[in-house]
């Protein structure tokens, strides 16, 4: 995978995130020390900011092996049963979108989570019987975007719940300068800071522009990214000088343009851009919110004045304001 030679593999080289980082470390410091495995553990945030990368450092911190998987994958019970009875002690199993698991694939987690348990109906009608077995103590970590998705049964069972947060663009710069140097890329401080200026608060978006604006330097301009031909690239690619790219403006200016700044309720909002519902919830207003670009009321969604401002308009008479 691309990200493979950059993404960080131990807690020391993770940026960013100081209070998950802290905690991870005295709660594996401790599993450890009891030559135990870590209490089952559920990361959320927005998309990007670092919940796989975590679920990688946990098991090589544990030094334990790592089975990866997602909720829509696991389709049926025998799906997840297959992936537990497959674990060594000690593993990690990540599921990935944990809140997109079915009704009967999260019945079987329970017990297994619990008390390592697999209970499973096998065969149907008079034929079907019930089989207990017994699994090797493992670690769940489990991912997903919004803590608030998961049935409160299935949150209740992780002992370690992280939220991931946006990037400061102090730390988004420490990831692009090791990111540039672990790429064999020249990138100056500015260049550095340019490209982190404007990833939304986002790694993995930060990852990515790196790699065009180093594109861009290589064919415009002599290889070595500064602030200039950061911009110039990042200008290209239109992402404007917030850091917003074309999703974010379009979203922006529905709500400005054809609801009055609101508020709008978000399917309104959904059908008036052509997104998924969950797109805009998961993806991109997470990001507009934190900026203070957004808001969400009892009534709907709202812009703020800055959000005006950006376009160069005024909320009161939707003119132009003067420059
Ligand atoms: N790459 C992606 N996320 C990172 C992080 N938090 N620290 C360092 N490198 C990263």
């Amino acid at each position: 995978h691309l990200d493979h030679a950059i993404r960080p593999k131990q807690l020391h080289d993770y940026i960013g995130q100081p209070r998950v980082r802290e905690q991870l470390e005295i709660f594996i410091g401790a599993a450890r020390g009891r030559a135990e495995s870590l209490d089952h553990t559920l990361v959320f945030g927005p998309p990007g900011l670092g919940k796989t990368t975590l679920a990688n450092i946990i098991a090589t911190e544990m030094g334990v092996g790592l089975k990866s998987t997602s909720g829509p994958v696991l389709e049926r019970a025998g799906d997840l049963a297959a992936m537990l009875t497959n674990l060594q002690p000690g593993d990690v199993l990540f599921i990935d979108e944990i809140h997109r698991l079915s009704a009967v694939v999260e019945e079987i987690l329970y017990p297994a989570m619990e008390d390592f348990q697999l209970d499973i109906v096998i065969g149907e009608g008079p034929a079907a019987r019930s089989i207990k077995l017994d699994l090797p103590p493992f670690t769940l970590v489990g991912a997903t975007t919004r803590a608030g998705l998961l049935t409160s049964p299935l949150r209740d069972r992780f002992g370690i719940v992280q939220r991931l947060e946006f990037y400061s663009i102090e730390e988004l710069s420490e990831i692009v300068a090791r990111s540039a140097r672990l790429l064999g890329v020249a990138a100056d401080e500015d260049g550095a800071r340019e490209v982190a200026r404007r990833s939304r608060g986002t790694p993995r978006i930060a990852n990515r522009l790196l790699r065009r604006v180093r594109d861009f330097a290589e064919v415009r301009g002599s290889g070595h990214i500064d602030a200039d031909i950061a911009d110039q690239a990042l200008n290209m690619l239109h992402v404007d000088h917030h850091g917003l790219d074309h999703m974010d403006r379009r979203l922006l200016l529905a709500m400005i343009e054809k609801f009055d700044g609101g508020p709008v309720g978000v399917d309104s909002l959904a059908a008036a851009i052509g997104e998924e519902r969950d797109t805009i919830e998961d993806v991109i207003e997470p990001y507009l919110i934190q900026q203070g670009l957004m808001m969400r009321t009892a009534r709907g969604r709202v812009v703020t004045r800055q959000a005006w401002h950006h376009f160069g308009l005024a909320p009161d008479d939707c003119a132009p304001a003067p420059s």
